[in-house]
């Protein structure tokens, strides 16, 4: 098969928010507890932090990590995490149906936020709790003065405030499986309360309003219209989330989701700016799509699980070779639209729907994904290009045509580099790509990485590492062969 992409230096869709290279840890299974936390492990730190976790998580140059939930966050008190760890409590935690041992809290995700060199995303409970809980919480990460719990920060050991830039008005409140679920009426209004004590307490930050919890969900448009109307001045993005899967064993669809979420991210946009044209306002509201991935293998799992464990194996998806593919595409899908997602995140990052995997007491892993996140958090920085792509099309069960090619370009000026990241959907039929960087004089192409497996199937795991990427000769500076169902990086340099 033959496709051809063209490219415009002045063709620009916009700048790339680092930001949407974030990932996600909730207090859920083995994300904290034996994922990022394991005092009596051989690589812990004097913390407690696995350093052969925080490795691996080096490797991803993760620039933010939402925490601490999920729906865990919607009946959590941070209070209980904080302080002395010999007094925290141990409590029920009704979102995952497990204990939280409370050994791990916002002191302790700080310090670890800083040896893995990220920041934090910081969610406030507006499940059982509300502006109150929340602007106590903001005191006590952010605040300078003398005041109870800016003093209590400092007593429990942490003199400089932890400057939290960006936070999260609770999770998903149009679930009805969330911990004092809302109407989008009711969410609005606590939101917008919320919201104003939060920046009062701290001008410096931006604030996340929860939109729905999935596209599919029988409210979505409304919601977020309702939702909106309330938080507009106030809010800076709107949340998406978004998870895939292959139940139905039909990988061209399963490969076609991605279409889907670069409709939901048009769609939700849109609507944004439907609500900033209603109320006449010079502002523009961002989107942050903080929850994607693929997700299907251990859904609704904790209900079949025995109840009231500590750190139990939850939602820990092993990761084949077609869903890296799709999560490929999906960083390719959030880079397309980087004029209006400005924060992205993985969910998760250790463990849970994981691209890092852990044995208690033994070795960390890559799952398949990895790969396309990291070489999309290291080569996709800069901004994005206006790709014409010309290639043949399949048809998706919903009738959408869906070409085979699926692509994004992107300049990084400083390095004068253009990186195209291009996943050939076909699984019969290897692809000759034909590219042209018109505006790109003396550019050449210096490296393609390809990820491929023979087998869609294919899955890695702490003894083989059966899915890895390889750097593939360089045979002409304008064409490249695209292998059946692989997905690719080609660096070109000046
Ligand atoms: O990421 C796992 C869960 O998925 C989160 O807790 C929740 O927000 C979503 O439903």
């Amino acid at each position: 098969m033959k496709a051809k992409i063209t490219v415009n230096k002045n063709n620009e869709i916009g700048k790339i928010d680092r930001r949407i290279y974030g990932s996600f840890i909730e207090h859920l299974g083995r994300a904290v507890y034996n994922g990022i936390y394991e005092p009596t492990h051989q690589s812990a730190d004097d913390k407690g932090f696995r350093q052969d976790v925080l490795e691996l998580i080096n490797q991803l140059n993760v620039p933010i990590v939402r925490y601490p939930g999920g729906n865990f966050v919607s009946g959590y008190n941070w209070e209980d995490g904080i302080g002395d760890k010999s007094k925290r409590p141990q409590k029920l935690d009704l979102a995952w149906l497990t204990v939280e041992t409370n050994q791990v809290g916002v002191d302790e995700f700080q310090e670890w936020a800083k040896r893995a060199g990220t920041d934090v995303m910081m969610a406030v409970n507006l499940g059982t709790r509300g502006p109150d809980e929340a602007r106590n919480l903001i005191e006590y990460c952010n605040s300078d003065t003398n005041t109870y719990y800016a003093n209590l920060r400092r007593q429990n050991g942490f003199d400089k405030p932890f400057g939290f830039k960006l936070w999260c008005l609770g999770n998903e409140m149009d679930g009805d499986w969330q911990i004092c679920h809302k109407t989008a009426e009711e969410y609005g209004r606590a939101a917008t309360e919320t919201a104003k004590v939060l920046k009062w307490v701290d001008p410096t930050i931006e604030l996340v309003a929860c939109g729905s919890s999935d596209p599919n969900m029988p409210t979505y448009g409304e919601w977020e219209r309702t939702v909106l109307e309330h938080t507009y001045d106030y809010i800076d993005y709107l949340s998406l989330h978004c998870y895939y899967g292959n139940k139905a064993q039909n990988t061209p669809n399963f490969l076609a989701r991605v279409e889907d979420m670069d409709r939901f991210i048009k769609k939700t946009a849109n609507i944004c700016d439907e609500i900033k044209a209603k109320k006449n306002s010079d502002k523009t509201v961002n989107l942050s799509f903080d929850e994607w991935n693929v997700w299907y293998r251990t859904k609704d799992e904790e209900k079949e699980m025995e109840r009231w464990q500590i750190a139990p194996h939850l939602l820990e998806e092993k990761y084949n070779f077609e869903d890296a593919l799709l999560v490929g595409c999906m960083l390719m899908s959030l880079q397309n639209n980087c004029d209006r997602v400005k924060v992205a995140c993985l969910a998760q990052l250790v463990n849970v729907i994981a691209p890092i995997m852990t044995e208690n007491g033994g070795k960390a892993w890559k799952q398949t994904i990895f790969y396309p996140y990291m070489y999309a958090s290291l080569y996709g920085n800069g901004v994005t290009l206006r790709a014409e792509s010309k290639c043949d099309s399949y048809k998706s069960s919903e009738g959408w045509d869906i070409p085979y090619l699926y692509t994004s370009v992107i300049e990084n000026k400083e390095k004068n580099q253009v990186v195209v990241f291009a996943a050939n959907r076909s699984l019969t039929e290897d692809m000759e790509l034909e590219i042209n960087l018109g505006g790109f004089e003396g550019y050449t192409l210096s490296q393609h990485i390809e990820l491929y497996s023979d087998n869609l199937n294919a899955t890695n795991d702490k003894d083989n590492e059966a899915v890895q990427p390889r750097n593939l000769n360089i045979i002409s500076n304008s064409k490249v062969t695209l292998q059946k169902h692989s997905w690719n990086m080609l660096v070109f340099n000046k």
